[in-house]
């Protein structure tokens, strides 16, 4: 029987209805003070209960973690109890929902920053380009390089976060190793000089990401976690020399950990061109696993690639702004709404909770 977006699927714990799931996308709507999700956030969410899986927002495991305005985190008390009122509002409408978690790194700014401290990554290496803040777009700075000391300390936030995703009632969580983001920033050797051992050789590189993913499994189960990868993708000024190499072993590496899934951006943000040098089906044969592929796929794309084994489900992320019904829309071969780039981030309902369904 050939399988489509409409064939169930087996992920870790979870029995999916379909394979369309709702990809991370931030939105800068936490409450503030705080950066606590509240009752609009939960009903953005509980609209789009009917996708497979739906992954929110990045969510910074820790004060440090964070790099733009009012991104929801997941490692304080209040804002547990915000997300509660998320999971429980998908929940109630028979969805699943697991938690992006997310550390930005060298993406932030001292304004972001507890005590306006220099943001952290894997070397003291300024990006180009400009932070959002909430005083405006600017400059990054030079970074303040983790010492090897800090790493426990690092892993624990990561394993805290979970901790905290599980008390607020999320089926399980995907850890941010995409984007240009700290794990992305330790993977690359462009944005990773280190001589300790996350550092140098692919395999160093790869260390803290595969730790992160181990602390994560064992506090709440390998089933429960899922793995998100960006390898073309150069958002936030990433590059590395072969990603080829780099991300076949990262996939090989996660793949023994008996994770829910990985998934793969095979672009850019917003953009579906897979590099002609990236072979992406090479990624998918070295994980066992359920593969979930993303960027730039519509329900043409989407069906061919799980008809044709190329992946298990599709995440949509744009297409997912504007159509909360976006699986009765593919279901019944509906036109799509069509998103407004300007309420993407930040700001109330408009562009948020006010797109209609059929
Ligand atoms: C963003 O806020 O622009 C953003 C956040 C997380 C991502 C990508 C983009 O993974």
């Amino acid at each position: 029987m050939t399988k489509d977006l409409f064939t169930p699927l087996q992920l870790g714990r979870l029995q999916l209805p379909n394979r369309i799931l709702m990809a991370p996308l931030t939105r800068n709507r936490a409450a503030r003070p705080g950066n606590v999700p509240h009752a609009l956030n939960a009903l953005y969410y509980a609209q789009r209960a009917t996708a497979g899986l739906i992954i929110t927002e990045a969510s910074p495991i820790s004060p440090t973690a964070h790099g733009y305005p009012a991104t929801p985190g997941i490692h304080g008390a209040e804002q547990v109890a915000g997300w509660r009122l998320v999971t429980d509002a998908v929940h109630e409408k028979g969805g699943r929902i697991y938690i992006q978690l997310w550390h930005v790194g060298r993406i932030s700014h001292p304004s972001l920053q507890p005590d306006g401290a220099l943001p952290v990554a894997p070397s003291a290496i300024r990006p180009e380009g400009q932070a959002f803040t909430y005083e405006g777009l600017q400059d990054f700075v030079t970074p303040r390089a983790l010492e090897t000391s800090e790493i426990p300390a690092l892993l624990e936030d990561y394993r805290n976060a979970a901790k905290n995703a599980f008390s607020a009632g999320f089926d399980g969580v995907e850890i941010h190793g995409a984007n240009g983001y700290l794990l992305d920033q330790f993977l690359r050797d462009r944005s990773n000089h280190r001589t300790d051992a996350y550092g140098g050789t692919i395999e160093n590189r790869s260390r803290l990401l595969r730790e992160v993913t181990a602390a994560v499994s064992e506090e709440i189960g390998p089933d429960r976690v899922g793995v998100r990868i960006s390898p073309i993708n150069p958002f936030n000024d990433i590059a590395d020399s072969n990603p080829q190499a780099l991300f076949e072993h990262v996939a090989e590496e996660l793949s023994p950990l008996g994770l829910a899934y990985l998934h793969v951006m095979e672009g850019g943000i917003g953009a579906g061109e897979s590099g002609p040098t990236f072979d992406f089906a090479a990624l998918r044969r070295k994980f066992n696993g359920n593969y979930v592929a993303n960027a730039g796929y519509d329900k043409v794309r989407a069906n061919a690639a799980i008809a044709d084994g190329k992946a298990d489900a599709i995440a949509f992320g744009v297409p997912y702004i504007a159509n909360p019904d976006l699986v009765e829309r593919y279901a019944r071969n509906a036109a799509l709404n069509e998103p407004d780039p300007n309420t993407f981030y930040g700001g109330d309902e408009k562009g948020y909770t006010d797109y209609p369904t059929l």
